[in-house]
């Protein structure tokens, strides 16, 4: 006997640029959720724990030069070796916070000039975030935040294009929502203005994350780009 009732997780991403906040406020929404009895478990990418998680750090790092390609193939390899998984978490029916995903995937490659489908294709057939939250900050505020670190994409020329690309990430989304568009991404995205305090911007996260928790263990788990 299958217990229906059972609800899974509900897979939410958060995405953004370096300084952005991110990490801080997963952290902060894995602590409320736990608070709230809701099963959460909080996980980022890159992973640099695994054997392609050290290459990818080693780049990350300037300690190794890698085809544009190669490292993209790499950071998509990272998350597929962590699939199953992630599907099985939800399957018991705890939720995932994920630190990045495969968007960040595509917006930093096609940002050194890669082609937007060619970016996506490896990352066809993840699974599919129920909620993908962008925090968006502008450079000037990642500036005043103390400026970016030492790592290779950690350039403000970079972080500039690396931005425009995913807000046309969340607007195309939106659009296609709007029309109705069969070959919508079907991926929920919601932009969230991270250049306030870190208290109204975990409220602006909380509200949302409220919403999908509620929708989303009604509706299976999807595929993304498929
Ligand atoms: P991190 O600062 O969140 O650890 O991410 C390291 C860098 O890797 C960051 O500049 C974003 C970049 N990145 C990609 O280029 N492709 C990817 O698929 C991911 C997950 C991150
Ligand atoms: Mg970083």
């Amino acid at each position: 006997h299958v217990d229906t009732n059972k609800k899974r997780g509900v897979l939410i991403v958060i995405e953004g640029l370096d300084r952005s906040g991110k990490s801080t406020q997963a952290g902060a929404l894995a602590a409320r959720l736990a608070q709230s009895n809701v099963p959460a478990k909080l996980i980022k990418f890159p992973d640099r724990t695994t054997p392609i998680g050290k290459m990818i750090d080693a780049y990350l790092r300037s300690q190794s030069d890698l085809d544009d390609r190669a490292i993209h193939l790499l950071f998509s390899a990272n998350r597929w070796e962590l699939a199953t998984s992630i599907e099985r978490t939800l399957s018991e029916g705890t939720t995932i916070i994920c630190d990045r995903y495969a968007f960040s995937g595509v917006v930093y490659s096609v940002s050194k000039g890669l082609p937007f489908s060619w970016c996506k294709s490896p990352d066809i057939g993840l699974p599919a975030p129920d909620l993908a939250l962008f925090l968006d900050v502008s450079p000037e505020k990642a500036r005043e935040r103390g400026g970016y670190g030492e790592e290779r994409y950690e350039k403000e020329e970079m972080q500039k294009r690396v931005r425009e690309l995913f807000r046309k990430f969340v607007v195309r989304e939106e659009d296609a929502e709007q029309r109705g568009d069969a070959s919508k991404d079907d991926v929920t995205w919601v932009q969230i203005d991270a250049g306030r305090s870190l208290e109204d911007v975990k409220e602006s996260i909380w509200r949302e994350v409220q919403r999908v928790l509620e929708d989303a263990p009604r509706r299976p788990l999807r595929r993304l780009w498929v």
